[in-house]
């Protein structure tokens, strides 16, 4: 059997193109997954191009495969950074075998045999392709709702990777998710770069559907416990989203509210479309309907012109919302993006002396909450079997919480009482 090495950077949507790029090959002909680079027929570098640093990582890392691999293996790297740079990939590192943009996976069986294939059309759609079966965790699906983005936030170049923003309709999601819950899965992280935008065009279809329909519809499914999503954008959560969210019980109290900045001039900058009191709003909102719920965020410092005063906006957001979990990043200018040619570019320490303010005190922070957990229970659904006697899962609210155990855990939802607390995990016994 032919083996397949697969690395998988960025988001969760690039974890579920792999998924599909997998499913797809096999599809043709069974591959072997390895993690052993030199022993593998086919190397995938899945990429992200989100932030400069990982794209100019790439080509040393091609350079780097290209001598570890053995004789005949080809190289394909598909993903965003796919998309915005195409055939320059193949001009920089002749030894890459073919390009799969971010938008085309469902291609890789047409470009794998092809010498030097590129395919990164933008306006390819894949929102009514039924993809072939494979889940790297079978207790837990990922599932595209929608492809592409909309929106035109003036840093972010990923409309221009994945295109225009389609919705698949929701009786195929059904379709999938039930599939999956009938092969063990209990849970469904629904994945689209605006979730809650769900339903503004569909691809054959006319179907009226907004993303609080879906979650409604998707909830009727038997045998589903737990529905999780990423990411909604703050502008599209209105009332009776909010109001869905806190009061079905299958949907995990944990919710992503991207800030990206807390100054309202910023964001107008940014063309985020809320503001600075509309974000705390909603965040309060979720806050007073449902107490229980865990809010992250992603936050970037140093985007053009940000001042003092501007950054003084964003951390004190954190200090109203007190955010379980951050994402923070320094801004950084991407190609296709409308704030790379704004001038007020921001000089890099002083980024750096921005983002680890905010990272200070969002640590203090986190480790408070942390710390309250001490004798607390939650219902942990366990997926996965450590190599210490130790089984791990996530708790309703999406901490990691680890307990003694064994594989007869696995795919189950157990009441855990947290014995022992650290930043990034909670220890637990079964009660
Ligand atoms: N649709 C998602 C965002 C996808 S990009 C959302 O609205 O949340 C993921 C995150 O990367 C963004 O939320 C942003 O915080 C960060 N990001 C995007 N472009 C960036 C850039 N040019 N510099 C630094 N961080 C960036
Ligand atoms: Fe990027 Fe904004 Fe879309 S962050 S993915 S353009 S919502």
């Amino acid at each position: 059997m032919k083996k397949l090495f697969i690395e998988t950077l960025g988001c969760a949507m690039n974890v579920r193109d792999s998924e599909h790029m997998i499913a797809e090959l096999n599809q043709k002909e069974p591959y072997e997954l390895t993690e052993e680079l030199s022993e593998a027929d086919l190397i995938i570098i899945n990429t992200c191009s989100v932030r400069e640093k990982p794209v100019a990582k790439l080509f040393s890392e091609i350079g780097v495969f290209n001598k570890r691999k053995k004789e005949g293996a080809k190289i394909g790297v598909a993903g965003c950074t796919a998309s915005h740079l195409g055939k320059d990939i193949i001009k920089r590192a002749p030894s890459v075998d073919f390009v799969i943009g971010a938008r085309n996976v469902s291609k890789i069986t047409q470009v794998v045999d092809k010498k030097h294939a590129v395919e990164v059309d933008t306006d390819f759609d894949e929102s009514t392709y039924a993809f072939g079966e494979y889940r790297t965790n079978p207790f837990k699906a990922m599932v595209n709702i929608s492809i592409g983005c909309d929106k035109s936030c003036t840093f972010c170049i990923v409309p221009a990777t994945r295109g225009d923003e389609i919705s698949i309709p929701s009786d195929l999601l059904v379709q999938e998710i039930t599939k999956a819950v009938n092969t063990g899965a209990k849970e469904v992280m629904l994945l689209g770069q605006n979730v809650n935008n769900y339903g503004r065009r569909f691809g054959g279809t006319d179907e009226k559907m907004d993303f609080t329909g879906l979650l409604r519809k998707i909830s009727k499914i038997d045998g589903l416990e737990r529905i999780r999503f990423t990411s909604p954008h703050p502008l599209h959560m209105d009332d009776a989203f909010i109001e869905e969210f806190a009061s079905n019980p299958k949907i995990c109290k944990q919710i992503h509210v991207p800030l990206q900045s807390g100054s309202t001039e910023l964001l107008k900058a940014m063309k985020r479309g809320y503001t600075k009191e509309n974000f705390i709003n909603r965040c309060e909102k979720i806050r007073a309907l449902c107490p229980e719920a865990t809010i992250s965020s992603d936050i970037i410092v140093g985007f053009p012109g940000e001042s003092d005063a501007d950054f003084a906006d964003t951390m004190d957001v954190l200090e109203k919302v007190r955010f379980e979990q951050l994402f923070s990043f320094k801004y950084s200018p991407r190609p296709h993006t409308e704030a790379a040619e704004f001038e007020a570019q921001i000089d890099n320490t002083l980024s750096g002396a921005r983002l680890t303010k905010l990272q200070a005190r969002h640590t203090e922070i986190l480790d408070e909450i942390m710390d309250a957990q001490l004798g607390t229970v939650h219902h942990v659904y366990f997926d996965e079997l450590k190599s210490n006697g130790r089984v791990s899962g996530r708790s309703d609210d999406g901490k990691l919480v680890f307990v003694e155990g064994s594989e007869e855990l696995l795919g189950q939802i157990v009441p855990v009482k947290i014995v022992k607390t650290s930043r990034g995990a909670l220890d637990g016994v079964l009660i």
